[in-house]
């Protein structure tokens, strides 16, 4: 079989791949080695920063197909007909640790979706849990600090990590999630996927609901204990990895229904939680859930750098009919991502395969920057309004306007007649079975007991003491006996 010629990056052909050049046998390189110079200084440059959260993922492409009339709630392109299908790209996600830790840790999953939609792409950027740490975006890098490497010991630090939850009670409910059965997932394909946030659908007539997307796992919810979950970190940290790329290859397509919450926007007012504080859960018999459609991953990327690595999601890229609630864990979200894609990717990300949108095209007067490709407006007029046919905008609003009133301010959330910190992580309690309760115990008694100050756990027992007599009770039990020990 004759081999393709190798060539050095501007297409010419390499004379030897296996000796450099050097004056002489047994001499000095040459500077004239092109081929040597170009192959060292490109390994140099093949790592980009990784994400400073959600280092560590795993992606794949699939369709999403609309099984249910939701035209009622929002005039959404790509939800407007039963049976329609729109590509998309799914990244799933560690948290916490770095590009190279493990798959099979207690953290929460990230669950970030791209609709390549003929409207532009939607990105729905969500977890595996309905809820989260903090409601407040001004008090993530904080919390993130605190659940990554200490500056100096270089390792993630119980001290750290209780510490901050000491200080955020918002956390309670978030924490009796992360720490129950669900907490480590088996594989990405076992788990559900939740946009978290409440979000706002618009439809045709203008009228405003607010939604809450549920994806629910058609493999079966399954879970690792803890110590099945070190054993597995141990022995194959790519668990996750393995096992999506090798379902997929297989034909054994991972799927999830996607049901959504629905709220008239007229109820939000006076519900008595707070509908946009993501540290609640909406119970489902006030907001039953409504069947949309069904999400199926079906194709590897051909690349993990490309197409995994370089998969930009942000919260804020919606498609007319859908758009963000005033959430402010949201809308902080809606700066971040676009900005950590600038530093991580360059301004034109948007540019690269996985991240361009594919049912329609990109049409803008935005140019050039750093690796502009050419296709960027090619010779047409780049500024706008012009007088010859360049892109214009539709007028027609993307989704329905939201009332304010008040005055500006670093204000708390407004908290609604039922909102505590706690009342929702004690139902979570309350609702598991004896046999989840212990090994919930355990497991926050098992971080707990390693905190060297006494005055921490003292405020993180208070935090379990209130969402539920028993609860606290129990952890506090299981911490003195662990610290006597
Ligand atoms: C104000 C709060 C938050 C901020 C400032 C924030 C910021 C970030 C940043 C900067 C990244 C890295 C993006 C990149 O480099 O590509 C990221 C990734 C991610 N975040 Fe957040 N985040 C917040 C809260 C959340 C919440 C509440 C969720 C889920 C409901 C979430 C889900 C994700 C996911 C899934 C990724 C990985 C996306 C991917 O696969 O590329 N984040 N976040």
């Amino acid at each position: 079989m004759s081999k393709r010629v190798l060539t050095t990056e501007s297409g010419a052909p390499v004379a030897d791949n296996q000796n450099s050049a050097t004056a002489g046998v047994g001499g000095p390189l040459l500077l004239q080695d092109q081929h040597l110079l170009e192959k060292l200084a490109r390994f140099n440059r093949e790592r980009i920063p990784e994400r400073v959260v959600h280092a560590r993922g795993s992606g794949a492409y699939g369709y999403f197909e609309v099984t249910d009339d939701v035209t009622g709630f929002t005039y959404a392109d790509f939800l407007n007909t039963v049976g329609k299908r729109t590509e998309v790209f799914l990244r799933f996600s560690t948290v916490a640790d770095n590009l190279g830790g493990a798959d099979a840790v207690r953290d929460p999953r990230g669950f970030a979706l791209k609709f390549y939609t003929e409207d532009g792409n939607y990105d729905l950027v969500g977890n595996n849990t309905p809820v989260f740490f903090i409601k407040d975006p001004i008090k993530f890098p904080d919390f993130i600090h605190s659940q990554k490497r200490d500056p100096f010991t270089g390792k993630q630090e119980p001290d750290n990590v209780w510490d901050f939850w000491a200080h955020a009670p918002e956390a309670t409910h978030q924490i009796t999630w992360l720490m129950g059965d669900r907490g480590i997932p088996a594989s990405y394909r076992h788990m559900n996927g939740y946009g978290s946030h409440t979000y706002q659908w618009t439809n045709a007539e203008g009228e405003a609901f607010f939604v809450k997307y549920h994806f629910k796992t058609n493999q079966g919810i399954r879970s690792l204990s803890s110590e099945q979950g070190a054993e597995i970190a141990g022995k194959d940290p790519n668990s996750h990895q393995t096992d999506l790329l090798q379902a997929i290859e297989r034909g054994v397509n991972p799927s999830w229904t996607l049901y959504v919450q629905i709220m008239p926007a007229a109820e939000a007012a006076d519900y008595r939680f707070n509908p946009f504080d993501l540290t609640k859960v909406w119970p489902h018999k006030d907001y039953p859930l409504q069947r949309v459609g069904r999400l199926v991953l079906d194709r590897n990327p051909d690349n993990v750098f490309a197409e995994v690595e370089q998969a930009a999601f942000s919260p804020n890229n919606f498609v007319p009919g859908i758009g963000p609630s005033p959430d402010k864990m949201l809308q902080g979200r809606l700066f971040a991502y676009a900005d950590a894609h600038r530093y991580r990717l360059g301004v034109n990300h948007t540019q690269l395969a996985v991240n361009a949108p594919k049912a329609t095209t990109a049409q803008n007067y935005g140019r050039d920057g750093l690796m502009a490709s050419n296709a960027q407006g090619r010779a047409a007029k780049n500024y706008e309004p012009n007088s010859y046919d360049g892109p214009a905008e539709t007028g027609r609003p993307l989704s329905a306007p939201l009332a304010v009133n008040g005055h500006t301010g670093t204000h708390e959330a407004p908290l609604h007649t039922k909102d505590d910190h706690f009342f929702q992580a004690g139902e979570l309690y309350r609702l598991m079975s004896a046999e989840e309760r212990s090994r919930l115990v355990a497991n926050i008694a098992g971080g707990l007991a390693q905190v060297s100050r006494d005055d921490v756990i003292e405020k993180n027992l208070a935090h379990f003491h209130a969402a539920d007599p028993e609860y606290g009770k129990r952890v506090e039990e299981a911490v003195r006996a662990l610290r006597e020990d």
